[in-house]
């Protein structure tokens, strides 16, 4: 019967009105796990996996193993936390900056994400996120946010780096410089420490190689089976060789 029901329900109940019913089940209860956030300063295990549950989309967020880390450094950040690619992470980072008293800036490529991000950030009533939209160009021989590097406060000394998104239609070279240019495009001759995401994208290790050798950027690594992303730090030049 509950199947005949079903379907029965579905020829005479449009799409779009499911659609809206669950998306309003969805935000109820990214609500609910962000007033425990608000309450308590941070999320257990537990609550991380239901944040990241509640953001869904699944395919492109990051772990719950990182979305932990981006939380534990956010919980002593000071200044501005820059943030690439924007998502779970940026609606975390907008509770925290509210209790903690930091600003994020937030780069994101994609105008509707942007949107969609900005949404969540308003309708949560934070507001010491400042999304960019920033589409992608290329810049030698990596794509890069178009973005100049004056846009940014000079107080960065946490980066969350979940993204660019970075298409195989940019070509070979291009798709595997992957997240290269946020050092040289925004960090170099800053101090600064760097969460970077997905370091078991084949295209990670090549890129910390660069970062050492460019810029001595040195790193450690977490890679098990609940996630894989890389420690970066950036030490500024000793005064008078910037
Ligand atoms: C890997 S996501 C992660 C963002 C965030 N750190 C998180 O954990 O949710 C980074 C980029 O993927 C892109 N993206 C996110 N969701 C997408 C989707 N459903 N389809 C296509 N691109 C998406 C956006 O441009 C975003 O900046």
């Amino acid at each position: 019967v509950p199947k005949l029901l079903r379907s029965l329900a579905k020829s005479v109940v449009p799409s779009a009105w499911v659609d809206g019913a669950r998306a309003v089940h969805r935000d109820r209860r990214l609500s609910r796990a962000l007033r425990v956030l608000r309450d308590a300063g941070e999320l257990s295990p537990e609550g991380l996996v239901e944040l990241h549950t509640a953001w869904g989309n699944s395919g492109f967020s990051c772990d719950v193993r990182f979305l932990g880390e981006v939380q534990r450094r956010l919980g002593t950040a000071t200044g501005t936390v820059l943030e690439c690619g924007t998502g779970a992470t940026t609606i975390l980072a907008g509770v925290l900056a509210e209790r903690h008293g930091f600003r994020v800036v937030s780069l994101e490529q994609d105008p509707a994400w942007a949107t969609h991000v900005r949404h969540t950030l308003d309708r949560e009533h934070l507001a010491r996120v400042t999304v960019v939209e920033a589409p992608l160009r290329l810049i030698g021989d990596h794509a890069w946010y178009a973005l100049d590097r004056a846009q940014l406060p000079d107080d960065v000394s946490l980066v969350i780096c979940d993204g660019p998104f970075v298409a195989r239609e940019w070509g070979e070279s291009v798709h595997s410089a992957w997240r290269y240019g946020v050092v040289p495009q925004l960090l170099d001759g800053r101090e600064a420490e760097m969460l970077l995401d997905d370091f078991d994208d084949p295209r990670a290790p090549g890129i910390l190689d660069r970062w050492s050798r460019d810029f001595g950027a040195t790193w450690s690594t977490v890679d098990d089976e609940n996630g894989a992303f890389a420690v970066v730090s950036l030490r500024s030049p000793p005064h008078g060789l910037q």
